[in-house]
């Protein structure tokens, strides 16, 4: 008997999967340019220039047996000393190389994070509208997934439903900002609010509560006014899973790193639970030329520009054909309320006008969709009459 979970896992496609090989199929049959596809976070920027002449200058001048080899399991440690370092330089945090293990990406990240600290049957709460595949990361390690709802309308922390969600079981706390998929950016006010109230709760019950911090949007900001707040300042017991693949315009070479916060008095411990974790979970030495690469471009950005001004001209339109949004700060998200109550019905509806919207249930928030608006900017126009006679259709 083979493990029926797994195997039921593998064959339910997630509802973004499912949309986008939905819109594969439309674009064969009516062409790319009539389908409207928002369903995926893939991003539609190249990755920005020095990334090629790095790899270029990577390729021309490393030995290829030592840049094909193995690294350490953690990730070769020049890498992360000049990743921990940069980090220091931005945040002002003390971090050591060893603080630091490389991965594949944030979703490798997020996974050995919780089956280093999770033992079995313990909670961790997340904040909706949230990331989908955190419940699968959870459950695998053995979690239970705790639903804390966002404030409604603004999708801001609501410390309320924190408090409600709070157990002596609660073993961390996944915060991702700005957020997949309202592109809401927490300010330093609901951090530190958030930070003390974790703080007094788990002084009050003697229980460990960690902050994982899921960073795959973190330079992905608009507005140069607006900070993503720094977890390690706010709060000790802190964890950091970072990724380059939105920020590089590279999700598909797998890179990304874990920080562990070395103010917390067992970081050392939590450190050899994560290369524990990895070891058990085969995420071990991330691809060695990427490693190499992010040394180098840590400080690079894709430029943004695009899903800033699609962002604009999308949100302009859809307030005008009366469709009520949450302004995205940040990432390349938007969450539209749905114009019926039932959004995987409206998101049925939106097909018809060859909009492919993924339905928020599967965020744990019901009544909204999400709209990726990583496309290019001409989709983005050719798209909007398909939104106002969606809105129409209501009327
Ligand atoms: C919130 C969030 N976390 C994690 C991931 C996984 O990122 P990666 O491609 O780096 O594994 C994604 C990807 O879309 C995401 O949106």
């Amino acid at each position: 008997m083979l493990n029926v979970k797994n195997v039921n896992l593998g064959k339910v496609r997630s509802s973004i999967r499912e949309l986008f090989e939905y819109g594969k199929k439309r674009k064969a049959e009516i062409g790319e340019e009539n389908v409207y596809d928002f369903s995926l976070g893939n991003p539609s920027v190249p990755a920005p220039p020095e990334v090629k002449s790095a790899l270029e200058e990577i390729i021309a001048n490393t030995d290829p047996v030592a840049l094909h080899g193995y690294t350490s399991a953690q990730g070769d440690f020049s890498v992360r000393k000049a990743i921990a370092d940069y980090i220091n330089s931005r945040f002002s945090t003390t971090l050591s190389a060893d603080c630091l293990y490389m991965t594949c990406g944030a979703a490798a990240s997020l996974t050995i994070t919780l089956n280093a600290i999770l033992n079995v049957g313990e909670e961790v709460v997340v904040l909706a509208p949230f990331f989908p595949e955190y419940r699968v990361f959870v459950e695998n390690a053995g979690g239970k997934l705790v639903v804390a709802e966002c404030l409604k309308d603004t999708f801001r922390i609501d410390f309320k439903q924190i408090e409600r969600a709070l157990s002596p079981k609660t073993k961390a706390v996944i915060i991702n900002s700005p957020n997949n998929p309202s592109g809401v950016v927490y300010g330093e006010e609901e951090i530190e609010r958030l930070a003390k109230m974790l703080e007094k709760y788990s002084s009050e019950h003697g229980t460990e509560i960690y902050i994982i911090s899921d960073e795959p949007y973190r330079e992905l900001v608009f507005d140069k006014s607006i900070k993503v707040p720094y977890i390690m300042n706010y709060y000790k017991r802190s964890i950091v899973c970072y990724s380059y693949s939105k920020s590089l315009s590279l999700p598909g070479e797998r890179i990304g790193y874990i920080a562990v916060n070395n103010s917390m008095g067992e970081w050392e411990e939590v450190y050899a639970g994560i290369c524990g974790a990895g070891r058990a979970l085969g995420y071990v030495c991330a691809p060695n030329l990427f490693q190499r690469l992010v040394a180098k471009v840590y400080d690079k950005t894709s430029d943004i520009d695009v899903y800033k001004s699609n962002r604009d001209i999308l949100m302009s339109a859809l307030e005008e054909y009366g469709y009520s949004v949450v302004r995205p700060d940040g990432a390349f998200y938007m969450f539209v309320k749905a114009l019926e109550e039932d959004a995987v019905r409206f998101a049925e509806r939106a097909k018809r006008y060859e909009l492919l919207l993924v339905a928020g249930d599967d965020f744990g928030a019901s009544g909204y969709v999400r709209i990726s608006y990583c496309v290019s900017p001409e989709m983005i126009r050719r798209s909007l009459p398909a939104f106002k006679s969606l809105a129409e259709s209501y009327k």
